[in-house]
């Protein structure tokens, strides 16, 4: 990891969050042309891009863990069914934090560390001074559910598919940080259901084609790809069940703050098959960056104003850009001359 945590920032109220230099520098930046359109673009989840990338890790650990943790245990406090599993996931959950835990000790050790004993497991977590002694397979020498446990301490949002009939279901997950949909609502759907509100993409066989893929992947070999968005100012909790507290925001966007109050909300999505309970792990680790500080990379800013101009109707609507998609371009314009 490149920057080490940093004090706790807010993504609510007074909206403290910030990039430093090198976050924005490794910055995952989605446009890969000038127009934007859905595909599948799934890759293999190998390292790329050296020590620095956010591709070195699986997960990736980075400066706002302390802030996104904290973030985090606000929402669950306010309403804990944003971490939800059905009874048949349990095996999954234990698949999860076994993930995690190997997966955190072995890339960042002077964060944490696990030692294994069999079936009696440590767990030490030095930047939320976290130790636990558990039986692994045994909720009750856990505090809470494995899922809930562990979610509490990784960067990311989480769902576990469980699969059957060559569908995936979404019948368990912690989603404290969603982009405009909620884990109650979809629990229970299956892979086309859950997908059922994106425009354009179910008629161009992209979500058809998802599916074959994401049901072959094996044990060991997971995937990724990038998703975004945009959101007014830097907030993480943009759920439905909290829409009032951020839907009226998209009507505070101006010309003269729109560089500084709309930012890129890039998802790294990551794909792993679960080895015990054959479930699909859903990593959904979120960055966020304003439009000024896009705009210290001119490859970036001029990239992403051809991408937001020539976007389709259609996907202005379904990402909830219409009230101010004009800005982003006329903001955007000046780099792209
Ligand atoms: C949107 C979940 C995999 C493409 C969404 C939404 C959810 C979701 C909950 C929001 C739908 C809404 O508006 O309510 C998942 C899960 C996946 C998965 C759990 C893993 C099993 C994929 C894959 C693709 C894909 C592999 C590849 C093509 C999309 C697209 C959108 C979307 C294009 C619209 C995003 C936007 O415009 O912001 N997904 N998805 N998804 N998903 Fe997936």
């Amino acid at each position: 990891m490149r920057v080490a945590p940093k004090p706790v920032q807010s993504f609510r109220d007074d909206f403290t969050y910030s990039n430093s230099d090198e976050a924005i520098e490794r910055f995952p930046f989605p446009f890969v042309e000038d127009e934007y359109r859905y595909s599948v673009n799934i890759e293999s989840h190998t390292p790329k891009g050296g020590t620095d990338s956010i591709y070195e890790h699986f997960i990736d650990i980075d400066e706002h863990y302390l802030s996104e943790m904290a973030e985090r245990a606000i929402v669950l406090e306010e309403n804990p069914r944003r971490c939800l599993s059905m009874g048949h996931m349990a095996l999954a959950g234990w698949d999860f934090l076994e993930r995690m835990m190997v997966s955190l000790s072995t890339d960042y050790p002077q964060y944490f560390s696990l030692r294994r004993d069999k079936d009696q497991w440590h767990w030490e977590n030095t930047l939320l001074d976290i130790q636990q002694d558990f039986v692994f397979g045994d909720e009750s020498t856990l505090p809470m559910s494995p899922l809930d446990y562990m979610g509490r301490q990784v960067q990311g949002d989480f769902a576990l598919l469980d699969q059957r009939d060559n569908d995936l279901f979404m019948d368990a997950g912690m989603i404290t940080c969603p982009a405009d949909w909620s884990l109650a609502f979809d629990a229970g759907m299956s892979f086309s259901e859950w997908h059922g509100p994106v425009p354009m993409a179910h008629s161009a066989g992209i979500f058809d084609r998802a599916l074959k893929y994401l049901t072959a992947i094996p044990i060991g070999s997971p995937a990724r790809r990038l998703n975004w968005t945009l959101t007014v100012n830097a907030r993480m909790d943009t759920s439905p069940e909290k829409y009032p507290d951020w839907g009226h925001e998209r009507t505070t966007v101006t010309a003269e703050n729109v560089a500084q109050k709309v930012y890129l909300r890039v998802e790294l999505q990551i794909m792993d098959r679960m080895p015990r309970s054959n479930a699909l792990l859903f990593v959904i680790r979120t960055y966020l960056i304003s439009l000024e500080d896009i705009a210290t990379n001119p490859e970036w800013a001029k990239r992403m104003h051809r991408a937001m101009k020539t976007l389709p109707q259609p996907l202005i609507d379904y990402k909830g850009l219409t009230r101010y998609h004009h800005l982003v371009v006329d903001y955007l314009a000046q780099f792209d001359r």
